[in-house]
């Protein structure tokens, strides 16, 4: 079982080229990114983080074979391959600000991606993350199933670690679902929420919960304030954990953004619904009854996705 990750020469690529390695389930791992240059010399960042990475693999405990490169002839034959290639946001910028630099870097690997690995699937993880996976989507060909983005589980994890720690129990016993877009609009669902299957509500009171549901939509951007740039060990290890869940046929529920044609009353769109992730792909788009407030809140996210879309179409005419 092979898997490449392009743009692992940087944060979230490497990240995500770790946790698979750890899970040890894979046989390899293909670490692409582009030769950069430091101070007038050549870099091989991928190299370097493979390198380093492989050379944990004793302590460890991993057999995984982890090689970087910048050649896309060592990808061919990949099982899955991460897309996380591209540039992240800075302070003040919204994820929407990177589209144009990411379509076209988008654009460009998947290209390179699919003439090795023509019967791959994609996970893409660089933003602007709905669009971008369906610059994926519409660039490879392929059938949607085997085509998603990773941002509902990172999103879910933040709110879920958030309601951990404030109510005093272990992030493992929050369950939780988070639907939409990966932006200010996405929308946390309370009454999805439990505590090993009991109501949130019964552990924590409705001002405090609404507080974690904002502190969650700005998740992202509380940590790139932190740390002048966005984030990568949440990313990296949700990212790892779809991977995980194809190659190994789990049949795991998780909320991806899923490309939609009717589903939820949307058309040729990726947004972040519950799947089923298992073998080929995305074997089920699960369908929640929502109420409609949720629903409203889904539209509106859904919105913010179409306009970001329609400025990719209109940049991709000019
Ligand atoms: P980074 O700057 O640390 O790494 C990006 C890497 O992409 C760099 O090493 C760069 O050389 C490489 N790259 C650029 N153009 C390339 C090309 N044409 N081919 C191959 N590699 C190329 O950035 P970081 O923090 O790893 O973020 C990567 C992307 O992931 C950003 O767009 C960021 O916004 C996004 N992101 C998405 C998340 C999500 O939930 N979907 C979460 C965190 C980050
Ligand atoms: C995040 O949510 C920036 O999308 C990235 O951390």
């Amino acid at each position: 079982m092979k898997v490449t990750v392009v743009g692992a020469g940087g944060n979230v690529g490497s990240t995500v080229s770790m946790a698979v390695a750890q899970r040890d389930f894979a046989k390899e791992v293909v670490m692409v990114d582009i030769v950069q240059e430091k101070d007038g010399d050549k870099i091989y960042p991928s190299k370097g983080r493979a390198l380093d990475q492989w050379e944990s693999s004793p302590i460890h405990q991993f057999d995984t074979k982890l090689t970087g490169t910048v050649d896309y002839e060592d990808t061919a034959g990949s099982d899955v391959c991460v897309i996380t290639a591209g540039v992240p946001r800075k302070p003040g910028m919204s994820r929407d600000d990177l589209l144009e630099i990411n379509a076209n870097i988008v654009q460009d690997v998947t290209e390179k991606l699919v003439k090795h690995s023509p019967n791959t699937i994609i996970i893409v993880v660089s933003n602007p993350l709905d669009v971008m996976a369906q610059v994926a989507l519409e660039t490879s060909g392929f059938d949607s199933n085997r085509v998603m983005g990773m941002a509902g589980i990172l999103d879910t994890a933040r709110y879920r670690s958030f309601l951990a720690e404030e109510i005093g129990v272990s992030p493992k016993d929050i369950q939780a679902l988070l639907l939409g877009g990966h932006g200010d609009t996405m929308v946390p669902l309370p009454r999805f929420t439990t505590v090993c299957g009991m109501p949130i509500t019964q552990f924590i009171d409705e001002d405090k919960l609404e507080e974690i549901v904002d502190r969650t939509k700005g998740g992202g951007g509380e940590l790139v304030n932190l740390m002048g740039t966005s984030a990568w060990y949440a990313p990296g290890a949700a990212a790892a954990q779809m991977v995980e869940a194809i190659m190994l046929d789990q049949n795991r529920v998780f909320p991806c953004a899923a490309h939609l044609n009717g589903e939820y009353g949307q058309e040729n769109l990726f947004l972040g619904v519950p799947v089923k992730l298992g073998e080929g792909g995305i074997k089920e788009i699960i369908e929640v009854d929502l109420n409609d407030e949720e629903q409203q809140l889904l539209d509106e996210s859904a919105d913010h996705v179409h306009s970001v879309l329609k400025e990719f179409r209109q940049l991709m005419d000019k």
